[in-house]
């Protein structure tokens, strides 16, 4: 494995609180180049299908993420004994002309593996995004999940509020 490179570089974006909180040996980071070795889609496939990545198609969106430091987030839980991620998610900020040129901060494919889920891994992905939402001045935070992870969202702090509508194209 060549040395990593990060999806996001400054590590003032990553929440001491939850690297506290977390079991020992897992660490809180930015997703790294090699973290396809690592097993970042494995965990995502837990979410849904993730299709049928060479590591080279793999490389190709990291990269794009990477030269878009502003607008993607993409984080990962790692356990360093086992050199394996864990648990996985993002945040997409997007800027709008609404609320003075306000940003909402949009938190897409989280996931923790199967064998890990029940730890709080979840918990503490959700709150590691919070905590870059408001370093990066978000006014809110928003997510689309299935009816029955509802009480998981409610129990990392969010409510609520109307609807999700969809169009496949
Ligand atoms: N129903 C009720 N409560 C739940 C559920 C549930 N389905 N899932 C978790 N909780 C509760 C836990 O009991 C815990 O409560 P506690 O603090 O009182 O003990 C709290 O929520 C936190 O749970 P975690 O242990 O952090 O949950 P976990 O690490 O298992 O992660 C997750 C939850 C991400 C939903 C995981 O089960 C998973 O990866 N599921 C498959 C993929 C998925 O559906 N991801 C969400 C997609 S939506 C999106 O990406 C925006």
């Amino acid at each position: 494995m060549t040395i990593d490179t990060y999806q996001f570089d400054d590590l003032k974006l990553l929440s001491p609180e939850v690297q506290k909180l977390l079991p020992d040996q897992y660490q809180l980071r930015s997703l790294g180049s090699n973290d396809f070795a690592r097993g970042h889609l494995d965990v995502l496939s837990v979410l849904t299908q993730t299709g049928t990545h060479t590591y080279h198609d793999w490389l190709d969106q990291f990269q794009y993420m990477q030269s878009h430091a502003d607008t993607y987030f993409s984080i990962v839980i790692e356990d360093q004994a086992l050199d394996r991620v864990v648990a996985v998610g993002t945040l997409f900020v997007e800027r709008k002309f609404v609320h003075d040129n306000g940003r909402v901060g949009h938190i897409e494919d989280i996931a923790v593996a199967n064998d890990q889920q029940g730890q709080r891994l979840g918990l503490r992905v959700i709150q590691a995004l919070q905590y870059i939402g408001r370093q990066q001045g978000c006014y809110k935070i928003i997510l689309d999940c299935a009816t029955k992870n509802i009480p998981f969202y409610e129990k990392c702090g969010f409510q609520q509020k109307e609807s999700q509508m969809v169009m496949y194209t």
